[in-house]
Formats: structure tokens, C-alpha cells, sequence
């Protein structure tokens, strides 16, 4: 038999597009440090070297995951989770991924596994001139604490330290689970 394709159908519905690729949300494990590292250096003004994040595979506290799509990573997240506290320590999307909610499926994921580990409270720092990651961070109730003058080395921009202080109480689960069931699941 021959097969032929009808001609009044699109092409492009029949095969995978760029568009239809699957974002999965994932550990990073070992074979995708060096995307994590190359994605690094596009998100940040200065840098961890591959060895860091391959250090963070073996520290017992780090929990580090990973967007991948279509076999590449396109975002990572990390944080640390020490006796009940969780601090985020990392979070980056490659510029031409952004504003798809990848960051937002990545901090829902890192919020999961540190409840799971026991975390009652969650930290991190921010930049002050980050509008797009304080957005993202009080879209999941983390709310400004203190200020950090100085905090980065490289612009000797204050950090906004930001806390969430029960990730476990009524109001935190509805708003978390609210937020978290209007995400896209395994495709955007
Ligand atoms: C911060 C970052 C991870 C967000 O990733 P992203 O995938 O683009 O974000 P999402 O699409 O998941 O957005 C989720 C929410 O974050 C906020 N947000 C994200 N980008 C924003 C922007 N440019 N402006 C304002 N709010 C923004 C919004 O609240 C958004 O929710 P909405 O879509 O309902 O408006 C990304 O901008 C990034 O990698 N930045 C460079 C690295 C960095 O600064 N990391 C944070 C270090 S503290």
C-alpha cells in the first residue's frame, strides 16, 4: 500500500513541533550539569563553575531540579533544605523560555520536595531590581523581611531577603494549591 498524505492537511499537525514538546520537571542528575552550568552563566551576572552544581549532586542537603524539553534543559532550580528550613538558593529559565510559567512549574516543585523533606519555613534572596523574580516569589507568598546592603558583590545591589514562615499552614496549602493547579502540566 502506498501512503500519501491528504493535501488539505497540515503538515506541521503531523508531526512534533517545537511548540507541542513536553516540559518535564525533573532531579538533575549528573548528565545535566553542564546545560544547568551553560544556562547559569545566560541567567546571571556572575557564575557558579560546573563543579559547584556537580558538588550540590553529593551534598545531602541540596535539592536541584531541572525543565527539560525535548532532551534539553531549558531551566533549573536549587535550594537547600536544612532541619526545617528550606533557602532557595538558584533559579533560571533560558531567556527565550521565559514568561511560559517554567520558573513558577520549578518553585512549585522545589516548594513540594521541601515539604516533603519537612521544611516548615522557605528563604531566599533577590536582587531589589528583579522585578520579575520578586513577582514570582510573592505570586507564591514569599514575602519581604529584611534588606541585605551590599548583598552582591558585582553591582553592590542590596538583596531583599524574602520569607514564607509556615509553608504548611490553611492559608499557604489553599493559595499553593490554587496556584499550582493553573499550571500547565507536562505541556505548555
Ligand atoms: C525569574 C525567572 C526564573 C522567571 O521564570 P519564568 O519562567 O519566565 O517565569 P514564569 O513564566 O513561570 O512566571 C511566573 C510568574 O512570575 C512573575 N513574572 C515572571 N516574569 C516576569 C516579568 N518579566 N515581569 C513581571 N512578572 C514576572 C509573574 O508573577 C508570573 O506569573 P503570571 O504569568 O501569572 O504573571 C526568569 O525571569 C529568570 O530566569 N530570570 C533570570 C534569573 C533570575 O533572576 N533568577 C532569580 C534569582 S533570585
Amino acid at each position: 500500500m502506498i501512503w500519501t498524505f491528504p493535501t488539505c492537511y497540515p503538515l506541521r499537525r503531523m508531526v512534533p513541533t517545537h511548540d507541542t514538546l513536553k516540559i518535564q520537571i525533573v532531579p538533575m542528575e549528573r548528565e545535566y550539569v553542564r546545560e544547568v552550568a551553560q544556562i547559569e552563566r545566560v541567567c546571571f551576572t556572575s557564575h557558579w563553575p560546573e563543579s559547584a552544581f556537580m558538588n550540590e549532586l553529593t551534598n545531602r542537603s541540596a535539592r536541584y531540579v531541572v525543565a527539560v524539553r525535548g532532551g534539553r534543559v531549558i531551566g533549573f532550580a536549587g535550594m537547600w533544605v536544612i532541619m526545617d528550613e528550606a533557602h532557595v538558593t538558584t533559579i533560571g529559565v533560558l531567556p527565550e523560555h521565559r514568561r511560559r510559567k517554567i520558573g513558577e512549574r520549578l518553585l512549585v516543585r522545589l516548594i513540594e520536595i521541601a515539604r516533603s523533606l519537612g521544611a516548615r519555613r522557605a528563604t531566599l534572596e533577590v536582587r531589589k531590581s528583579n522585578t520579575a523574580a520578586l513577582r514570582l516569589y510573592e505570586k507564591y507568598a514569599f514575602t519581604g523581611a529584611a534588606i541585605r546592603r551590599g548583598y552582591y558583590t558585582d553591582t553592590g545591589e542590596d538583596a531583599i531577603v524574602m520569607w514564607v514562615n509556615d509553608l504548611w499552614s490553611p492559608e499557604f496549602e489553599a493559595a499553593f494549591y490554587a496556584r499550582r493547579s493553573a499550571l500547565p502540566s507536562e505541556s505548555e
